[in-house]
């Protein structure tokens, strides 16, 4: 063969490689309103940038027939590119092969982006759509799952991960998503779970259809394993490049700073205004949000779980920072178990990747009641009282109105190494409010009192007393709990202030092996 007929060679294998299970079955793909492997990969990385891996590598499997089953690069497609300019690494289920089930030369090609991303220190993001194991290779592709499994946790808390699920994801394939940071999922068209409907039938007798086991409205809304539902494939690629442009490339480094078009001493006259006089009255937090932040930008994760606390991703002067705050528009605010984990798992993420914290406060306490306690939510609570206890990356709080006790100390207090906290001169701090406080300390008094209406004189008075006493921010103020009472208007100037000042914080916890996080 001349040197000639050998690139043409080449050529034409690159040709049949790029078509990965054929016309038909691309065709079949198309029909179900999904887009190819390839195909997501170049909508996902810049034009050109794509520099391909393994494109030539075949399975070795002879079970069932299988050597004669063979398609260049089999069920995956994977490499490298940049996304707005910075490297990422990408692999892409092809459902187009085999139904993009794993074989072990499937999960030795995401393996080796996997380690080239370790190696390098850049973000990897999965494409899911895949049959789960190759039934024909057996323990093969078991052991290719544990391989995956393995890079994802030693990836933990040094590259970002994030998964896209497109289509199914089952059975012990859930749980590289599961491992990785964030999952997002196409609605009416991805599900995950670990035993399919057949499978629930058979062995609890319920009647559920994928949908409703493990579909994107299931895992955003009750389950809380996907952060982020999107309605189509274009929309989810969009999210994925927005979630990165808050994100640093690995853990050593910052997120890249995006010029500030915002000034930062805007001052918002409504946040003067915005809380009600009567403290049974909601207000909206994410009117707060949009008020503070550069541009009322807000990128928010886990948006409908959990919503009596808000998550997500936002910049101050061009700086990325992770939000955290009460709605009291929700449930009052309250911390439960499924609010505690939200946030809990969001402050680790943003202290592990150098992105600062800012905490907005309303808080009136944690759920009471025999469900809550049942469910664990001591254990629960105690995961966001330990996520910021732990971090140490920039923590600036402000409360706004309630923080009440125990809900108190876990939002980002002082003591846990809040490094400004601020609050508002509507800020209530204390162990309770004030009708649970007079009834503790006053019940005699009152019940002293034989007429109803006198009764309900002495509660009031009792209130008023511990209202005018405790409900204030100026007593935590005056132990220095609270470093400043703030104008609310000027709330933005006075954060990124302080995120300014502690842009060269330096702050190392104890050596150890690693913590044990209350799971
Ligand atoms: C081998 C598979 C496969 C698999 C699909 N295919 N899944 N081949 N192993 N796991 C093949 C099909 O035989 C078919 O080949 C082609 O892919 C397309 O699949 P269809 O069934 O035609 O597609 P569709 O109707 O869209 O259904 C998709 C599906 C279904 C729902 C994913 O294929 C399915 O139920 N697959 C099996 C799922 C499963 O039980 N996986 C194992 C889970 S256990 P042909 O040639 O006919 O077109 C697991 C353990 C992991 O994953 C443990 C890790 C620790």
């Amino acid at each position: 063969m001349s040197q000639l007929e050998k690139v043409k060679e080449l050529i034409e294998l690159r040709a049949k490689a790029r078509l990965g299970g054929g016309e038909k079955r691309i065709e079949a793909q198309h029909a179900k309103g999904k887009y190819t492997a390839r195909e997501r990969v170049a909508l996902l990385l810049d034009e050109g940038s794509f520099e391909e891996f393994d494109m030539f590598v075949e399975h070795r499997c002879t079970n069932f027939g299988q050597e004669k089953i063979k398609f260049l690069g089999d069920g995956v497609v994977t490499g490298c590119g940049t996304m707005d300019g910075r490297l990422v690494y990408v692999f892409a289920q092809d459902f187009t092969v085999i139904g993009g089930s794993l074989s072990e030369t499937m999960a030795m090609k995401i393996c080796k982006v996997m380690d080239m991303a370790m190696k390098v220190g850049a973000p990897c993001i999965g494409i899911n759509d895949s049959g789960g194991a190759r039934i024909q290779e057996g323990v093969n592709a078991l052991a290719g799952y544990s391989e995956i499994f393995q890079r994802n946790i030693l990836a933990s808390g040094v590259i970002p991960q994030i998964s896209a699920i497109f289509g199914p994801c089952a059975g012990g394939a859930v749980y590289s998503p599961a491992l990785t940071d964030f999952i997002l999922m196409t609605e009416g068209s991805s599900y995950m779970f670990l035993t399919g409907p057949k499978v629930v039938k058979t062995v609890t007798g319920e009647d559920v259809t994928q949908e409703e086991l493990g579909g994107a409205g299931v895992h955003t809304t009750k389950s809380g394993v996907a952060q982020f539902s999107v309605a189509n494939e274009d929309e989810g690629i969009e999210l994925i490049k927005k979630l990165y442009s808050f994100l640093p490339s690995n853990n050593r480094e910052e997120a890249p700073r995006k010029e500030c078009t915002d000034p930062i001493a805007r001052m918002d006259d409504l946040l003067n205004d915005i809380i009600p006089d009567n403290p049974n009255k909601a207000y909206d937090m994410y009117d707060v949000i949009g008020s503070v932040v550069d541009n009322g930008e807000f990128l928010e994760v886990h948006a409908n779980y959990a919503k009596n606390i808000i998550v997500g991703f936002s910049r101050m002067n061009g700086q990325s920072v992770g939000i955290v705050a009460n709605q009291p528009k929700y449930m009052a605010g309250v911390l439960d178990i499924n609010a505690s984990r939200k946030a809990a798992r969001f402050v680790r993420f943003c202290d592990a990747f150098n992105i600062p914290l800012v905490t907005l406060v309303d808080v009136p306490g944690f759920l009471p009641g025999t469900g809550q306690e049942y469910g664990g939510v001591i254990t629960h609570g105690a995961k966001l009282l330990y996520a910021y206890g732990e971090a140490t990356v920039p923590k600036v709080t402000v409360t706004l109105r309630k923080s009440y006790g125990g809900s108190h100390i876990v939002m980002s207090c002082k003591q846990l190494r809040g490094d400004i906290n601020y609050a508002w001169p509507t800020a209530e701090i204390a162990v309770m409010g004030a009708d649970g406080a007079a009834e503790v300390l006053y019940a005699k008094e009152i019940k002293a009192e034989t007429d109803p209406a006198k009764q309900a004189e002495v509660a009031a008075a009792k209130k008023d007393e511990y209202n005018k006493l405790f409900c204030n921010p100026y007593n935590a103020a005056r132990y220095g709990y609270i470093d400043d009472v703030i104008e609310p208007r000027n709330t933005r100037f006075r954060v990124i202030r302080a995120l300014e000042q502690l842009r060269t914080k330096q702050q190392v916890n104890p050596a150890k092996k690693h913590d044990n996080l209350p799971l």
